[in-house]
């Protein structure tokens, strides 16, 4: 069932999403024959979640998209009769074969299909679920969603799960066909107190000498990402990080393009009501783009992907401004819900300096990204960012010691209900639904001290859809 979404103010224009209902995880992150795939958990019946299949969009530029008919639905009486969950999608010597969970009474099971007309269609494997049973040397709780590749001749495949009064972990198995799979144990146990008890959508994949492991934790409702060496059985982690400090970002996948870039696709879930997903007709949007690099410590560093810069349409430039201290100076000609921003910010002599968004012209409503530089740490608050009392307004944030040494890069994405910072590597995202139509508003200010602008590019960003 199909409704009119368009009326909604807070539906983003230029991040994907589904043409109506429930969305989650982004899945079968995938390219093939000149066309990225990007698949999605997805509730056909309502902008609530409920039964799961795989919403299907095409791009061949991962920028702009077309939605297709949904790929996957759950089979009555099948491995998979109460949700087609979270997967993934690998080329078996020429056959894209998906690996995904199939929902039923039993839990979730890996479950398998095969697609012969570029990923339009698929065809269930009539020998599902192809891992029937949980290891049964474990006591496993949750046990579900893949992360595949290919070495050599044999496949690897982790699974998320949780061992109880353990924590979260990623279990190994290896095949040689896809169909039938060995078990050859976890791959690393977390402790619960630390990084949750149950580790949704494990991805694993190299960067430089680096392997980086993201996992999503019940009950963290963040994504980790922890960063160390895999020696084809054991992963050993020598750091742990949010992979998006906002509060809103989860269950990433990732894949490599022909050029070799890791990008990376995450869930972005509302900080509304059920109610007001229901009565706006959909919910969920996918994060943009991101390219994935790492730092020398491990560190995983997240950048929008450049071909984004497609989308910037009418740009202004502000170039060495100065922010006095305790003043708000407001850039009149910023202002919009569908933008970027690109600031460069020296930060002078000032404690704290405040970039606001979606802001009213009273200052009523907004949404103020703070750098705290005497406490090193990087939020967004949004204490003011709507009138409206339901919507989430809780500070999210991370501690960055950038130092007052240097410029400061701050790259910025407004779209309607979404706010995505990058921060040299670093993350943040929100969900923010300001009630007034003129809460568009851009203002900076320094506080403590005074700061500079040495320069502020701003484009009106158009829309992903249609040509
Ligand atoms: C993560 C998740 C996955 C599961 C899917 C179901 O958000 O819970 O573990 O496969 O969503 O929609």
């Amino acid at each position: 069932m199909s409704r009119d979404v368009s009326a909604d103010p807070h539906r983003p224009q230029y991040h994907f999403l589904a043409p109506s209902n429930w969305l989650n995880d982004p899945n079968g992150l995938f390219q093939w024959r000149g066309e990225y795939h990007l698949f999605y958990q997805h509730n056909p019946e309502a902008a609530v979640w409920g039964p799961m299949h795989w919403g299907h969009a095409v791009s061949r530029d991962l920028v702009h998209w077309e939605d297709l008919p949904i790929a996957m639905a759950p089979t009555p009486g099948g491995p998979d009769m109460d949700g087609c969950w979270s997967g993934v999608i690998v080329d078996d010597h020429g056959v894209p074969t998906m690996i995904y969970s199939g929902n039923s009474a039993v839990g979730q099971r890996a479950c398998l299909a095969t697609s012969t007309d570029d990923l339009r269609t698929w065809m269930k494997y009539p020998g599902n679920p192809v891992i029937p049973e949980k290891p049964a040397d474990l006591d496993v709780g949750h046990y579900r969603d893949h992360c595949v590749w290919r070495e050599g001749d044999t496949w690897l495949h982790l699974m998320g799960a949780g061992i109880h009064g353990q924590g979260g972990t990623a279990l190994l198995y290896r095949s040689s066909d896809l169909r039938s799979w060995e078990y050859l144990g976890p791959i690393c146990v977390g402790r619960a107190a630390e990084t949750g008890e149950i580790w949704e959508c494990p991805d694993l994949f190299t960067l430089d000498d680096w392997h980086l492991l993201l996992v999503s934790p019940i009950p963290l409702a963040r994504t980790l990402v922890l960063s160390g060496t895999f020696d084809g059985r054991t992963f050993t982690s020598v750091r742990t990080g949010e992979v998006d400090a906002g509060g809103h970002f989860y269950a990433p996948q990732t894949f490599r393009d022909d050029r070799g870039r890791r990008i990376m696709f995450g869930w972005l879930w509302e900080g509304r009501t059920n109610e007001a997903a229901r009565a706006a007709g959909w919910a969920g949007v996918m994060s943009l783009p991101r390219v994935l690099s790492v730092g020398p410590d491990g560190r995983l560093l997240s950048e929008p992907l450049p071909e984004l810069s497609q989308l910037r349409e009418r740009r202004r430039v502000y170039a060495d401004l100065a922010l006095p201290r305790e003043e708000t100076v407001v850039l009149e000609d910023a202002a919009g819900d569908s933008i970027e921003l690109d600031l460069t910010i020296d930060p002078g002599d000032a404690a704290r300096f405040e970039v606001a968004l979606r802001r009213s012209p009273d200052g009523g409503e907004q949404t103020v990204l703070v750098y705290d530089l005497a406490a090193g740490r990087l939020e967004i608050d949004r204490s003011r960012a709507s009138l409206d009392p339901s919507a989430r307004s809780d500070p999210f944030g991370l501690n960055w010691a950038h130092g007052a040494d240097r410029l400061i890069r701050l790259r910025i994405y407004v779209d309607h209900s979404v706010i995505e910072c990058y921060a040299e590597g670093e993350c943040l995202t929100t969900r923010v639904y300001p009630l007034r139509a003129d809460s568009l508003g851009v203002a900076l200010s320094a506080h403590g001290g005074a700061a500079r602008i040495v320069s502020a590019e701003v484009w009106d960003m158009r829309s992903i859809w249609g040509a």
